[in-house]
Parts: C-alpha cells; structure tokens; sequence
C-alpha cells in the first residue's frame, strides 16, 4: 500500500497543507530524535506498537512516519444564523484518490452550523450522472427543497436546497452525501462525501474548553498505486497526527465510506466515547476498540500517551463472515510528543439523556432485512425499493417500536431520515441508552428500535446503509402523515 499521488496530486497536497500550516509532524518526530524516514512504500513495515496498555512505552528505536501532516477539509460556517454555499459534484478530480469530489475537494469541505440556522446549498451538478444531496442525521423537513432524496438533479442542472434547522436540532456530527437509487454507493464511493457540525451541547462543557478538536473523515477503499486499496483520512493516506503527552484532544470520526467498516484501535491508547453519530452520550463510555459501519460516526476523547509514535488501525473485523471480513490495514499514525502535560481529569457524566421508554407506543412493527436467492436479492418485507410506493405510513408526533430482524448471514447497517432512534435491545440485550441514526443489524439478529416521528410529516426512507445493497433493493419508503 504505497503513497500513489501523482505529481499533481502531490502538488495539490502540499498547496492544502501550506492553507493549514506545514510540516509540523516532522519537526515532532524530529524533535523526539526519531529518524524521519522519508515516506515511500512503507507501510507494510509496522511502526512500533506500544500494545493495549496506554502506560506501555513506545519502542527506542528510530521508526518510520509518514510525512504528511495531518490537515482537515476548508470549513464553511454560518454566520448570523446562515450559511450559502455551493457544492459542485465533479468528476474531473485533481485533488486526490476519488473519482468524482465535491469543489474538486476529497472529501468536500465541512459545513458549521448552529441549531435555528438556515442553510442554503445550491447544489451544481457537473457529473454526467443523476445526484441528489442528503444531510444523513439530520432531523429537518424531508420534503420540498430541503432533505427530499426524491429529487433527481440532471448532469449540468443546479437545485438550490434550503434546510431550515429547528432551534431544538441536536449539536453533533453529520454528514452529507448523494442519495440517488442505483448510483449512491457508486459515487458516495467515488468520493461524494463531506461532514458537517452542529454546534452546542458537548461544545459548551467545561471539559471540552480549550480541547484541541480534530475532524476525521475516513473513506476507501480507494484503488491506489499497484491496484492496492487505500483508505484515506481528509484524503490522506497514513496522515501523522501531533498530540502532546497527557494531552487530552477530542475528535470527531466518520466513517463516510460507503460500503467499509472500520474497526479502529489507537495503539496504547483508550478512546473515551463521548457521541455516537449525531448524538451526545450522557456518559463517557471508554473503549480500546471501535467499530464504525458505513455512516457511523462518534466522537473521543484521546489523551496522549507516553512521547512515541502510535499507529491508528483498522483490526481484523468479522472473520466468520467470509464475504465482509476485513484485514488489518492501517488509518493514521499518532506522534506523541513536545512537552508533556498533566492529564485532565476526564469527564464521566456529559449530556443528561431523556428517552423513549416511558412513550406511549401508537404502532408496533415487525420490519425484516433479507438476501433472497430469488427475487429481489436485497430487500425489505419481500420487496425492493420502488420510489412511488410507501411502505409505512405513520402518524406525526407519535412514537413507534419497530423490531427490525435481519434473516440473512450478512451485517446491515439500519439507517432512516430524519428522526434519530433509541435502541431499546440488540439480540434481546438491552442497550444503554442513547439516540443514533444508523445502527448494524446483527447476522441473523434483530434489534428493537424506538422513534418519535416528530415535526416533519413527509415521506423518507429507512434502508441498509451498505450503499450497495441499499442500490441493489435494501430501502422502502415512510410516510409521516398529519
Ligand atoms: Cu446516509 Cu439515506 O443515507
Ligand atoms: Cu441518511
Ligand atoms: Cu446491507
């Protein structure tokens, strides 16, 4: 897995890096009085791995980083309660690995909003494709201009999408992407993606003051030099992160790939898990590993170990299941290093958690995933997605319990629009409590979800977040009415 820019693509990386300041990475490692090697193709050569422990010392001797500098896509934030901007959907991408790029941008650039805003995104289609534009985890109307993935917008048109956030909106992390039946995961794969950020809750703890706060994107695979799959983060393959020993940062992972999962361990660190996609945790939850499917997000807390280098992986995931097992590959490498500080102590109560247990339940419904060796191969109740057809129809301002069983041997990722979900068990377990938007439906398994269709009647869509399998059938329309 060798770093395959081009000469432009290296070109365009290091005119990104100079925007964000350059090189620091490598002053670190060379402050730490490691040998630097120059990045070729050496990632299958392992940097020390200083094991579970976050107390383990990183090993002596001098080893390999990468030299690119960890940087983060342009950032558009609304101001004065709004936001107008453009995304292009290109598929002539000088920037990087993908295919088709937002603003030629791999991954597009972050959109930063505030609950009540009002945001406009005048969407230019400059593929030779259909798209559309999702805002996946948000809770907004699903109708007219704003998130209606029943929109098509033909290659060289132009829709002007207009999302009003309601002042209640749950600060976190979101993203946005394309959502055209039969093309989602090709161009979401391609590179479509880009996150966003609503501000407020977990920003305005007093933990979280002065916290350095990165974002990371993930995506892949890409195919890179010698036809080896890549997986970048912010469009970087094997970026160096900086942190400080003791140092406490917070970071916000999304998995925007379209069809990969990421299994994420930090080398001789904990993550403390402070969100889950768009949602708050009402406690830190710590954890050595960290599975995100397609979609997932969450956010950490990270505190830097012992001055060292530090691998982020991706570990073995799901080795039962032959068709989506994954290896190990590396994500990131994390330089701990500069003058220690004294770690904070961390939080373990952060945003009080209202539920859906105690709701009176209007409807109760048995939803099922399935592969079918005839018939539609992926599909819900026997059926594959048709866009005219609604397959549940609801009333505004209930909640309902949905027992959403998965009979087939495969993972699905269940994801729906605009409300977030509380899942009440996983395979009969209960879950603590907390709202996500995309859950994985276990082999063979069920879980039991609860959701208040709350706001917005309209009609949406709930559907296995494997992008091509929600490509291949795997979705079905919802229908709030009042
Ligand atoms: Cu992230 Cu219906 O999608
Ligand atoms: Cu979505
Ligand atoms: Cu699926």
């Amino acid at each position: 897995m060798g770093r395959s820019h081009t000469a432009t693509e290296h070109r365009t990386v290091l005119s990104r890096r100079a925007l964000v300041g350059a090189g620091s990475a490598t002053a670190t490692a060379a402050a730490l009085g490691f040998g630097v090697t120059r990045l070729t193709a050496q990632t299958g050569t392992p940097a020390p791995d200083a094991g579970a422990s976050p107390a383990a010392s990183p090993a002596a001797s001098p080893t390999v980083v990468s030299t690119d500098t960890f940087i983060e896509p342009e950032v558009r934030a609304s101001e004065n309660g709004r936001l107008i901007t453009m995304l292009q959907a290109m598929e002539e991408i000088t920037s990087g690995a993908g295919r088709m790029a937002y603003n030629n941008q791999l991954p597009g650039p972050t959109l930063r909003v505030r609950p009540g805003d009002t945001v406009k995104v005048a969407l230019v289609n400059g593929t030779t494709e259909s798209t559309n534009l999702h805002t996946h985890g948000w809770h907004v109307s699903p109708s007219g201009n704003s998130d209606n993935i029943f929109v098509h917008v033909e290659p060289g048109q132009t829709f002007n999408y207009e999302y009003v956030l309601p002042e209640a909106h749950i600060p976190g992390t979101y993203w946005y992407h394309p959502h055209p039946h039969g093309q989602s995961a090709d161009q979401v794969a391609a590179g479509l993606a880009g996150a966003i950020i609503v501000e407020g809750g977990l920003d305005d703890l007093p933990e979280m003051q002065g916290l350095t706060e990165r974002i990371l994107v993930l995506q892949g695979p890409f195919t890179g030099a010698s036809n080896q799959p890549e997986y970048l983060v912010n469009g970087q393959l094997n970026p160096v992160i900086d942190i400080r020993p003791g140092e406490t940062q917070r970071w916000r992972l999304l998995n925007l790939s379209a069809n990969s999962f990421f299994n994420l361990r930090l080398a001789g660190h904990s993550m403390h898990r402070i969100a889950i996609d768009g949602s708050p945790l009402p406690e830190v939850q710590t954890t050595d590993v960290l599975l995100l499917g397609p979609g997932e997000r969450a956010e950490v807390l990270i505190q830097g170990a012992a001055a060292g280098i530090y691998e982020l992986q991706s570990i073995p995931w799901s080795p039962d299941i032959p068709s989506q097992a994954t290896g190990q590959f590396l994500v990131a490498t994390v330089v701990s290093g500069g003058e220690a500080v004294t770690p904070m102590t961390l939080p373990t109560t952060l945003i009080p958690f209202e539920g859906l247990d105690n709701d009176e339940i209007a409807q109760r419904r048995d939803i099922v995933f399935q592969e079918n060796a005839s018939g539609p191969a992926f599909a819900i109740d026997n059926l594959a997605f048709v866009e005219d057809r609604v397959d549940q129809e609801v009333q505004l301002g209930t909640t309902e319990e949905w027992t959403i069983r998965n009979t087939s041997p495969e993972w699905h990722p269940f994801h729906i629009h605009v409300n977030d979900f509380q899942v009440m068990s996983r395979n009969g377990n209960p879950e603590l409590p907390h709202y996500e938007d995309t859950t994985l439906l276990p082999p063979n398994g069920e879980i039991v979800m609860r959701t208040r269709f709350e706001d917005f009647p309209g009609k949406f869509v709930y559907h296995c977040h494997i992008l091509v399998h929600e490509d291949a059938g795997m979705m079905a329309v919802v229908e709030v009415v009042e």
